[in-house]
Order: C-alpha cells, then sequence, then structure tokens
C-alpha cells in the first residue's frame, strides 16, 4: 500500500477517535523508527511510554518467537507456566504483592477501583487528584481528574472526590467515613509531568494507615525503570498498598497488572474479577524478556545516568532560550515547560527528524528508551535547540 492509500482506508473505515501525524513507520531499532520514505527518526517518546527498552529489543522478540511456536494462548481456568515465571520474576522487584493480569493501564485500574470498593465493604469513595490520568474506561475516567476528558460522557461513575495535586491538607480534608482509598500517580504525565513531593507522599501513607485507606500508585507510565528505579514508589521510600502497571512492561506487546500487598491477596475472591486475555503465555514471556533485559542490560542504571545527562543538557537550553520556564522530572520521564504552546516545537522538531510529545498544552514532554546514549542524546538535544530558535 501507498502512504496516501493508506491515509484514505483511515479516512474510510476507521473511527477518527485520535489526532494523527502524516506519517507511517515500518521498522524500528533502538531509539531509532524507519518511515515508508526510509526516512529516519530519533524516538524520544517511544510508544507514549511503552518501548522503555526501545523498537524490537531482541530479548522480547525471540522470547515471543519461542513461546508462540509453542503455546500461543490458555485461559485463566488452568494453571499457566509463563504466568507462574512472570509472577515469580516480578516479586523480585515489588513489595510481597499478589498478582491480576490484565491486558492495559485502564484495565488495571479498573481491577484497581473494584478492589478498592471491596475492601472498603461499603466504604466506597476514592480520592484522586486534579490533572490526573488514569485511562478511558468509565471507572478509571471518572478518576481522571481532567474535564476535558470527561466532557460529554456524563454522568461519571460516583465515588471520587478530586483534590489538587501536593496538597495534603486537601487530602485530609477530603477524607470521610466513605473513604476507601488515595489513588495517584507520583509524576502526573499527561496532566504535565508534575511531581509528587516527597514530604507529601509520606504523609499519604500516614493518613493511609492511620484511616485504613488504600494507597494506589498509578505506575503506568512511571513503571518498569524509567525514573531510574524499578517502580517510582521506590523514590520515595514509602510502599503502596497497591501498584497498577502496563505500557512498559509487555515490551510493546499489551499487558496490564495490579499488584496487591500479599496480606491484601483474600479480598477478591474466584469469580469476583476477571480477564479473558489476562496473563496468556505470550505476553507473559514477552513481560518476563523486558524485566531480564531491564536487570542483564543494566537499564536502570542507564537511566539514572542519561537522565541526569538529559536533564543537565535541557536546564543548559533554558538559560538560553527564555521561552523556557522549567524543566523537571526524574531519571528519563522529563517534562519542558514553555511559556506558549509546544506543538510548533514538536513539530519543528520532527521535520528535523526527532519525536518528542506535547502534553498538557505547553509541556514538551522526553521520554527516551532507557538504552539511549549519549550520541543520541546529544544530537535529539541539537535539533530541539533548532526548533526552539526557530520559535
Ligand atoms: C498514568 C496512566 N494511567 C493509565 C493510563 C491508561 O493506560 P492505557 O492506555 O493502557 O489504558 C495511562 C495512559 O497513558 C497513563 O499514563
Amino acid at each position: 500500500m501507498k502512504k496516501e492509500e493508506i491515509f484514505k482506508e483511515y479516512g474510510e473505515h476507521i473511527l477518527p477517535t485520535y489526532l494523527k501525524i502524516p506519517l507511517v513507520f515500518v521498522k524500528g531499532k533502538g531509539s531509532r523508527l524507519w518511515d515508508i520514505h526510509n526516512r529516519v527518526f530519533l524516538d524520544f517518546f517511544p510508544g507514549w511510554g511503552v518501548n522503555n527498552l526501545g523498537h524490537c529489543h531482541p530479548k522480547v522478540m525471540s522470547a515471543v518467537r519461542d513461546q508462540s511456536a509453542r503455546l500461543i494462548f490458555v485461559p485463566n481456568s488452568f494453571y499457566n507456566l509463563c504466568q507462574a515465571q512472570l509472577a515469580r520474576e516480578l516479586s523480585f522487584y515489588t513489595f510481597p504483592a499478589a498478582y491480576f493480569f490484565c491486558n492495559s493501564g485502564a484495565e488495571a485500574n479498573e481491577a484497581a477501583i473494584k478492589f478498592a470498593r471491596q475492601f472498603g465493604a461499603g466504604r466506597h469513595e476514592i480520592i484522586t487528584f486534579e490533572n490526573a490520568f488514569h485511562g478511558r474506561t468509565m471507572g478509571a475516567l471518572a478518576a481522571t481528574g481532567q474535564e476535558k476528558y470527561q466532557r460529554g460522557f456524563e454522568p461519571m461513575l460516583s465515588g471520587f472526590k478530586s483534590v489538587p495535586f501536593n496538597d495534603i491538607g486537601a487530602v485530609e480534608k477530603a477524607a470521610g467515613p466513605n473513604t476507601a482509598a488515595v489513588m495517584l500517580e507520583l509524576i502526573q504525565g499527561e496532566g504535565g509531568i508534575n511531581v509528587a513531593k516527597k514530604e507529601f507522599v509520606v504523609s499519604l501513607r500516614e493518613i493511609c494507615d492511620r484511616r485504613k485507606l488504600l494507597l494506589i500508585v498509578d505506575e503506568v507510565q512511571t513503571g518498569i525503570g524509567r525514573t531510574g528505579k524499578m517502580f517510582c514508589y521506590q523514590n520515595y521510600g514509602v510502599v503502596p498498598d497497591i501498584i497498577t502497571l502496563a505500557k512498559a512492561l509487555g515490551g510493546g506487546f499489551p499487558i496490564g497488572l495490579m499488584a496487591v500487598k500479599k496480606e491484601l491477596s483474600g479480598v477478591l475472591g474466584p469469580g469476583m474479577h476477571a480477564s479473558t486475555f489476562g496473563g496468556g503465555p505470550v505476553i507473559c514471556k514477552a513481560a518476563l524478556a523486558v524485566l531480564r533485559a531491564v536487570r542483564k542490560d543494566k537499564l536502570l542504571q542507564n537511566a539514572v545516568i542519561m537522565g541526569e545527562y538529559l536533564k543537565e543538557k535541557l536546564t543548559a537550553l533554558k538559560g538560553k532560550y527564555p521561552v523556557i520556564k522549567e524543566v523537571r522530572g526524574m531519571g528519563l520521564m522529563l517534562g519542558i515547560e514553555l511559556s506558549v504552546p509546544g506543538e510548533a516545537v514538536v513539530a519543528s522538531c520532527r521535520e528535523n527528524g526527532l519525536l518528542i510529545n506535547c502534553t498538557h498544552e505547553k509541556v514538551l514532554r522526553v521520554m527516551p528508551a532507557l538504552n539511549v546514549t549519549r550520541g543520541q542524546i546529544n544530537k535529539a538535544v541539537g535539533i530541539l535547540a533548532g526548533a526552539l530558535a526557530r520559535l
């Protein structure tokens, strides 16, 4: 198919739910992507946070190839060797936990919402935060404190109280006899790379302990090494009761996961929650390959070193281009807040072979693969500087 035919097919047969960039990618390797005209791009926002290992990591490719030649799928009514292997490997990294497997971030958060309601036994409210993003299904959407995503889909599922981020007084005020949980991202990704303060997270844990609430941390975007630790909560010295994961865990294949503290594992019993595809053999092998690659390729260390290097270079740009208000983030999850809308910068970078993202209108989001190199960072920052100069 030619590019024009692909566009035509989309126009005629695919629901226009996504704003489209007129590029067709056909090949990827590490931090590079090739389009249909064989033009190469440096990908500093790979897969919206999915490709933490870069594109087509050889360990993920061979794990999927091997497992799909053996057994592609069996339902959760049977025991599944690959799921048991993945659970064992995950347990090296998480707090002592029991896992529920599903297929996406929204689904993992739906599981957490249901879990909180069951745990609450009558208490059904969840405190969430302004500018949060937890997904597009009706429960996750209700938890997402941004009107622009909810508009037109009302009535929202009830029972969510959205309060200002990093405001512990607001949480204290919102907590009441019906509260069952507090749910947050430690770095709000879609909300503009807003980083939770350490004292705030420590106090949240204290409130949750005192009031017997679940602390649910959505690690869908921050998980799997993105911030230099396997999970972002490990930067805070605070252990949540539940984390939800998706995106990078599958190395490009769809997966979702809810991890709950082991002592809470009796809250959901047989028949109370399910997902047909959740934790199938092929995806579990892909996730296993991801976790092993993070360890063997020392990607957490690389994320810390390259994260500091990239932040330093971006901060240096701030001195040169007053349009940059702030550079913030952790590890390789960085945001550059501008005083003007960022879409023109993103487009100009793209025209010059660099893919980045803009979120919350004015925040450029840069989240390269964890195996990004110094050379690739130098090149990307050069292209970004050119785009800022052209503003
Ligand atoms: C923090 C967070 N939670 C949940 C989601 C939803 O994940 P999914 O698109 O896999 O449903 C996202 C997606 O961007 C996210 O960033």
